[in-house]
């Protein structure tokens, strides 16, 4: 498939983009990849999962600060644990490989007193930085991972339970949890998730999202064309009834309109973080 078709595919809609551009594996990899989250038992060698981690960790870093860090839950009782606290979950419960990302403000604060230096940036920037760069890394091994026909599927509802994750992994104070990641040879089909068209997330010289109601509404009506939401798989039907017209916006908004995790900032200020 040429690049354009991909960038076609990837949004929904009729585009030039890509035809002025020569086709590489690296962009239509990622153009056309997916979540996956059904695996087959068939296990990772290990030097490819090594490969993987320092693949991730050559991702930039603010300030190469290095702020990151990923815990391998080898544990199949611990790892079921994790994922059996949230139902919605519970197919990570046997994923072949189960990663946290974590963010790893400790490390540059044993090292600040190491060197006998103040630590004084204790403020919102330190934990934001380290989410970043978990976060990057965390992509950054999805990217290697699915160039050799892996699956990976990031899992942020691990957090739900935020107490009992960070006590199954011991995470010391400054050191939280961003994500979980699994990771397996994919055993699912699940087909391409529409994006946002580029209208609506690339500005040029200034934030301008004038056209915000119109572009959404019509990528709702392309991505239901493709993936049909069942009046079964609404959400909250029993409070809000069953949508006409329910689409990529009124699923995440419907999402929102409850409050989720609400206690993971006190979690943050626990692990130490001052968040002013
Ligand atoms: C930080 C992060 C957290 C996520 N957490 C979850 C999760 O808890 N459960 C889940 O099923 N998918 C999770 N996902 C996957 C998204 O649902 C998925 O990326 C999105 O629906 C788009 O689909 P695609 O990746 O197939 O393009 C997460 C993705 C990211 C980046």
């Amino acid at each position: 498939m040429s690049l354009n078709r991909h960038i076609q595919a990837r949004f929904g809609l009729a585009s030039d983009i890509g035809h002025a551009t020569e086709e590489n594996r690296t962009v239509t990899n990622i153009l056309s990849r997916c979540s996956h989250r059904a695996f087959s038992e068939q296990a990772i060698p290990e030097d490819l999962l090594n490969t993987l981690f320092a693949t991730a960790f050559s991702a930039p870093s603010k300030s190469d600060l290095q702020q990151a860090c990923v815990i391998h839950v080898k544990d199949r009782t611990k790892q079921r644990r994790i994922a059996e606290a949230t139902p919605s979950i519970r197919w990570a419960a046997d994923a072949p490989v189960f990663l946290v990302w974590c963010g790893d403000s400790r490390r540059i604060r044993r090292l600040a007193e190491w060197r006998g230096h103040a630590f004084a940036n204790d403020h919102l920037d330190a934990f934001m930085n380290a989410a970043v760069d978990a976060g990057i890394c965390m992509q950054t091994f999805i990217i290697a991972a699915e160039s050799y026909g892996l699956g990976c599927c990031p899992v942020s509802e691990i957090r739900n339970h935020i107490q009992l994750l960070s006590g199954e992994l011991e995470l010391p104070q400054h050191v939280f949890p961003v994500a979980g990641l699994c990771v397996g040879w994919p055993q699912d089909t699940p087909g391409i998730s529409l994006r946002l068209p580029l209208t609506t997330t690339v500005h040029r010289d200034r934030y301008d999202d004038a056209n915000l109601f119109d572009a959404v509404a019509d990528y709702d009506l392309r991505r239901e064309k493709v993936d049909r939401t069942p009046a079964a798989q609404q959400r909250l039907v029993e409070d809000l009834g069953v949508a006409e017209n329910y689409g990529w916006s009124e699923n995440r908004t419907r999402q929102y309109s409850r409050p989720a995790r609400a206690d993971f900032g006190g979690y943050i200020r626990r692990q130490g973080f001052d968040l002013s």
